[in-house]
């Protein structure tokens, strides 16, 4: 399997179960690469991106649910962020069996990009309000 998405220290938000969340989804985007690459039929693509969107809905509840307990003040921007990524992964899930390559790597660089920047710029907010704030996880 060859990574799209390589994880490295730099994208930690020092908070070891979202560092092993952020972990897990890279290779979900991963195991979606691969797929689409190697031509996978529509039925085991339809799995990978429902697995992709349970994972997604899974780690943003766990997250938001973290930042409510430390009184996070990004949180709204947060839900906010996180609801626009599952609409645009639903809306993906759906044109990709139409265009099938355009999409793919419509998809593919959507996911890519969302992911490193949302890890690396919001995610990093909280994990630096809670340092602030000296709040261990
Ligand atoms: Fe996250």
């Amino acid at each position: 399997m060859v990574d799209f998405v390589c994880w490295n220290d730099t994208y930690s938000v020092h908070i070891r179960e979202m560092d092993t969340h952020h972990r897990t989804f890279i290779g979900h985007i991963n195991t979606l690469y691969n797929a689409i690459m190697h031509k996978e039929t529509d039925t085991a693509l339809a799995k990978i991106m429902q697995d992709l969107h349970a994972y997604a809905q899974y780690h943003f509840s766990a997250e938001e649910e973290l930042m409510l307990k430390h009184n996070y003040p990004g949180l709204k921007q947060q839900v906010k962020q996180h609801i626009a990524f599952v609409d645009k992964l639903e809306a993906f899930a759906v044109m990709l069996f139409k265009e099938k390559d355009e999409r793919a790597r419509e998809t593919l660089s959507f996911m890519k990009d969302w992911f490193l920047y949302h890890i690396r710029v919001v995610d990093k907010k909280y994990s630096d309000y809670f340092a602030e704030h000296n709040i261990t996880i």
